[in-house]
């Protein structure tokens, strides 16, 4: 079977996590599509850096709009992060019908409604498994799985590195900027980790899956933020003495007037489930009106967790090559009349 030719832009952690998958399990990968995935082409900005894939026969450029606008390729990753180039590169591709994978939660949260448009008007998607909780697959879950629910209530731990800091300094006594050493190391952190320790990461993905849950727009602005960087260890030990845990977690609320949304540290009993939850795991509950309480839990960042999430979408684009996305489940679908999110 002839393969399915993928561009891959940005060979950072999430990047080479994908090439490792796409390599490792290439004949489960192939089964489950039917054909095929190989990576063709990737772009790097500095061919120096040593890569922990494996590169033969993958040809490498240095700019990344070369795989966008011109590369002889079947679907694109976007691993870049960001908001610009990674708009323009994923604006270009779907604007000659290319279906991009993107983990970027970021673009998805500030820019995808515009993102979106631009897949509609050729057919093309955008895809963002990864974008949500790294490995688990809730994005998929909540806007499929729980299509027949009207999702009243959802909470969750959603950033790896920022659970991981609060652990370490719960369980070992290491400072704050020991862990967060450690978290960027290991590969959790976003290049800039203001975005994990000030909470804005959690606010992306939360504005995500409201967006999908609830079916309101896009619409970042509306979250309440607080991270964790006020967080002392005596905070940590006084919860503690109470039997309390504090966990840095996105909540989203449906209202008679609107639908809620803050990230905040939060004191959470000892004895709840999400209080175990510790290090780079993460954890999302749903409460659905059919259902009642989904809950999910996972490894939240990391390259081959995360790759996951980005071959799992990639196997789906490529399952439906050449199906026009407009028959396709939409990738928010909010409709115009939805409820809002309230204003902070
Ligand atoms: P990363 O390790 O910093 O990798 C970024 C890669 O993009 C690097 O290879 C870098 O090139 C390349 N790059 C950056 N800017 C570029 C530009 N302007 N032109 C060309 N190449 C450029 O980041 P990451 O952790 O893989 O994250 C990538 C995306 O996945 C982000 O949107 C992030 O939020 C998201 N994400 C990450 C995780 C995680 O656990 N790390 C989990 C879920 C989602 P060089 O290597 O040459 O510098
Ligand atoms: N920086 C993010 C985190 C990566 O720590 O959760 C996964 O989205």
């Amino acid at each position: 079977n002839e393969a399915i030719k993928v561009g891959v832009i940005g060979l950072g952690t999430v990047g080479q996590g994908v090439l490792r998958l796409l390599k490792d399990n290439a004949d489960e990968i192939t089964r489950r599509v039917g054909r095929p995935l190989r990576v063709t082409y990737a772009s790097v900005r500095d061919p120096n850096k040593p890569r922990d894939c494996d590169l033969s026969g993958v040809t490498t450029v240095a700019d990344p709009m070369q795989i966008a606008r011109d590369a002889d390729v079947d679907l694109i990753v976007e691993a870049i992060g960001g908001i610009s180039p990674a708009r323009e590169l994923i604006e270009t591709a779907v604007g000659r019908g290319i279906s991009v994978v993107t983990a970027n939660k970021a673009l998805i949260a500030e820019d995808g409604n515009r993102i979106f448009d631009a897949a509609r008007q050729t057919g093309a998607s955008v895809a963002f498994e990864a974008a949500v909780a790294g490995g688990i697959p809730v994005i998929k879950a909540v806007r499929e799985g729980l299509a027949g629910n009207r999702v009243e209530r959802l909470a969750g731990i959603i950033n790896g590195t920022c659970n991981y800091i609060l652990t370490q300094m719960q369980e070992k006594g290491t400072s704050f900027d020991e862990a967060l050493r450690d978290a960027q190391r290991l590969g959790y952190a976003e290049a800039d980790p203001t975005f994990d320790i000030e909470g804005m990461d959690s606010a992306h993905k939360l504005t995500i899956l409201a967006s999908i849950a609830f079916g309101v727009p896009l619409d970042y602005a509306s979250v309440s933020v607080e991270g964790i960087t006020k967080v002392t260890p005596q905070d940590i030990q006084i919860a503690q003495v109470f039997g309390y845990r504090i966990k840095l977690l996105g909540i989203a609320k449906r209202h008679a007037t609107g639908v809620e949304l803050c990230v905040h540290p939060t004191l959470v009993s000892e004895k709840a489930m999400i209080a175990k939850v510790d290090g780079v795991l993460n954890s999302v509950v749903v409460h659905g009106n059919a259902v009642g309480e989904v809950g999910f839990y996972g490894r939240g960042a990391g390259g081959d967790a995360t790759a996951s999430a980005v071959v799992a979408d990639l196997c789906d684009l490529a399952r439906t090559l050449g199906v026009d996305a407009r028959h396709a489940v939409p990738p928010l679908a909010f409709q115009p009349e939805a409820v809002q999110p309230l204003p902070v």
